[in-house]
């Protein structure tokens, strides 16, 4: 390991370069106050001034070890003849640095961030155009998550992936680690024999000889999107454009829930445009992955908890689906306007169900969602209700709130409630392509929506409280949805009367139960939980969604009977989106949060950073 140089003209140029970063008084002016160039508050590399072009990995993967080693050459473009090459870096092991000759070049760190992580100072010169930097990962690095064979639905094979998004690909790789720049990259993987790897990237469908594969990525891509998956894989495909990586034993299983997927690029096409990146295939992975889903370009990244049997959890594949316009064409060009990702993606997301499943269904969807919007504007610091944010200082993902995904929904629906619905797809289509491959803050998409959709309106429609102000306005869209109606009888019935002989659920579908999970009654007692459990088996429910909602109410109503089966749950899946509720609900009394510690013990090492981080704050 090279010792750290610290010469005082690196160290001067670093704090010069994180100066300029972006000025937060800025964030929430309208767009013709913002200053011409946004910086990203979230990288501590000089991207703007030197940035890469096209990356290439070249990286073995240790399971003994649980560290990925090799290196990564940077291809790198610097207009104004700088001097030096900023870099993010996160718990990573730097072992040298050269350039295209191979002559090692001067590297050193700057002050570490203990949110950001220590920016890696490069000294280049005119000629320099290659930076090749030999590195191996850590056991602390937050991006990754090494399972044993046990942890797998196989049990003979161990598995690792990254989770890039919002700013760990920089605990994975030395990187310029914003959404505001976009690479193209390309890799070679080796594995252990036996096991296939998969990223991001045009993706071999069966197993070599060699253990090593090679990926390319032509497009340009934020490096938050930059994944690898390495497990005993095969693949099977659905039809010519998607397929399914997922264990042997679970692939068939995989298959049969997404048979729709070609069907769903197919609607979003028709939509907003071309798909562009030929392929659509989904990996499964571990219950311990920390979230639902995610975009990885060319291969979404989901939970196994989606797998319910009935398809009755696909939406989210469509979500995912939908991301590969609104977040991998036109990215978020900072965490402060990630609701241009997600907002957008529920909003294209509901219109691709729609299209394949009818408007009763996802009047179902949209309905669950504004009633978690309104539970979460219940306790969300108000700060955090705007649509765009201030992230400065705080850590990316805490904007994943229902704000960006179900506010966003509702301000767009606002807009194609008002401009109707052939204009707004007009709208959106043109917006895809006019930004396919590049980087959008909130202010460049609210000066295009005016000049192309909704020109003179910007006060009528309440554009800026909607993007500024906390809370949903007035004009908020209202859903009518009919299937409802009926299961908020079956609740009222089932109270007044104390007995299930009136509730009529066989035509019920998983939303409708959970929407009735959801609105029961706090003074449900533990009898009458008892009473549905014998009925309906909720606490053993093959549906995750079903089970997570119903494990929050047995808590409430302190129904032990259903805790065992919590604990299962709670041990096999690090879905953090489950977890930090029913955590955070056990955490409300003394007796239920020592039980949650004793489970905690057990489940922690089955969890993702993402998740394990969350909840080791709720139970400290
Ligand atoms: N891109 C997100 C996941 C994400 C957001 C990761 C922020 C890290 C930081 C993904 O598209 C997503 O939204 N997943 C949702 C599913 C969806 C159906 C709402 C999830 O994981 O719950
Ligand atoms: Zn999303």
């Amino acid at each position: 390991m090279k010792t750290i140089i610290n010469s005082l003209f690196f160290v001067q140029l670093f704090f010069c370069s994180c100066s300029q970063q972006e000025n937060n008084s800025s964030n929430q002016m309208p767009e013709k106050h913002m200053p011409s160039s946004i910086l990203d508050s979230h990288t501590l590399s000089n991207y703007k001034d030197v940035s890469i072009e096209h990356s290439h990995l070249n990286l073995s993967v240790d399971f003994e070890s649980k560290l990925l080693y090799g290196s990564v050459t940077h291809s790198i473009n610097n207009p104004n003849k700088d001097s030096i090459f900023i870099l993010d870096t996160k718990y990573l092991s730097i072992e040298s640095v050269s350039d295209q000759g191979e002559n090692k070049l001067d590297f050193s760190y700057g002050k570490k961030d203990d949110l950001l992580g220590s920016p890696l100072l490069v000294s280049i010169n005119t000629n320099t155009k290659k930076v090749t930097i030999k590195y191996s990962t850590t056991t602390q690095s937050e991006a990754l998550d090494w399972l044993n064979a046990e942890q797998t639905a196989g049990k003979e094979f161990p598995f690792m992936y990254t989770q890039g998004q919002s700013i760990f690909t920089r605990s994975w790789i030395p990187i310029q680690d914003s959404p505001g720049l976009r690479i193209s990259y390309s890799a070679d993987i080796t594995v252990p024999e036996g096991m296939l790897p998969v990223m991001s990237a045009a993706n071999p469908q069966v197993k070599n000889k060699t253990n090593t594969y090679s990926f390319e990525m032509n497009q340009p891509i934020p490096p938050y999107l930059i994944a690898l998956a390495v497990g005993n894989l095969e693949f099977k495909k659905i039809d010519n454009r998607t397929g399914v990586y997922a264990e042997p034993n679970m692939l068939e299983s995989c298959v049969a829930e997404f048979v729709d997927m070609g069907k769903m690029v197919d609607a979003a096409e028709e939509l907003y445009g071309e798909y562009d990146w030929e392929r659509f295939d989904v990996i499964v992975l571990p219950p311990s992955f920390p979230f639902g889903g995610m975009e990885n370009p060319r291969l979404t990244f989901a939970t196994p908890t989606i797998i319910a049997g009935d398809r009755s959890l696909v939406s989210l594949i469509a979500h995912e689906l939908a991301h590969s316009w609104s977040g991998n064409l036109v990215t978020n060009a900072t965490w402060n306007d990630f609701w241009l990702n997600e907002g957008f993606t529920v909003y294209f997301e509901r219109r691709i169900m729609e299209a394949l499943y009818g408007k009763d269904y996802t009047e179902m969807l949209a309905l669950l969602g504004y009633q978690d919007l309104q539970d979460e504007l219940l306790t969300l610091d108000p700060k955090m209700q705007t649509l765009k944010l201030k992230m400065k200082g705080m850590h990316p993902d805490d904007a994943m709130s229902d704000i960006a995904y179900e506010k966003g929904y509702f301000f767009l629906r606002m807009i194609e409630n008002n401009v109707g619905r052939e204009a707004m797809d007009g709208f959106l289509k043109k917006y895809f392509s006019d930004h396919k491959f590049q980087t959008i803050v909130t202010e460049e998409f609210l000066a295009f929506l005016e000049a192309n959709l909704i020109k003179g309106k910007r006060d009528s429609l309440k554009i800026d409280e909607w993007v500024y102000e906390p809370g949903l306005p007035d004009n908020c869209p209202v859903i009518d949805c009919k299937r409802f109606i009926n299961v908020e009888s079956a609740i009222d019935d089932f109270m007044l009367t104390n007995s299930i002989a009136n509730l009529n659920t066989t035509e019920w579908s998983t939303h409708e139960w959970i929407h009735f999970v959801k609105n029961l009654p706090d003074s449900v007692s533990s009898n009458q939980m008892m009473l549905l459990d014998n009925a309906f088996n909720l606490s053993s429910s093959g549906n995750s969604e079903i089970l997570a909602v119903w494990f929050e109410r047995s808590i409430v109503s302190n129904y032990r009977t259903a805790f065992p089966f919590m604990k299962k749950f709670l041990v096999r899946v690090g879905r953090r989106k489950f977890l930090q509720p029913i955590y955070e609900s056990l955490a409300k009394t003394e007796e239920h949060k020592s039980w949650a510690k004793e489970v905690y013990k057990e489940a922690r090492s089955n969890y993702h950073y993402v998740s394990f981080n969350t909840i080791d704050e709720i139970l400290k």
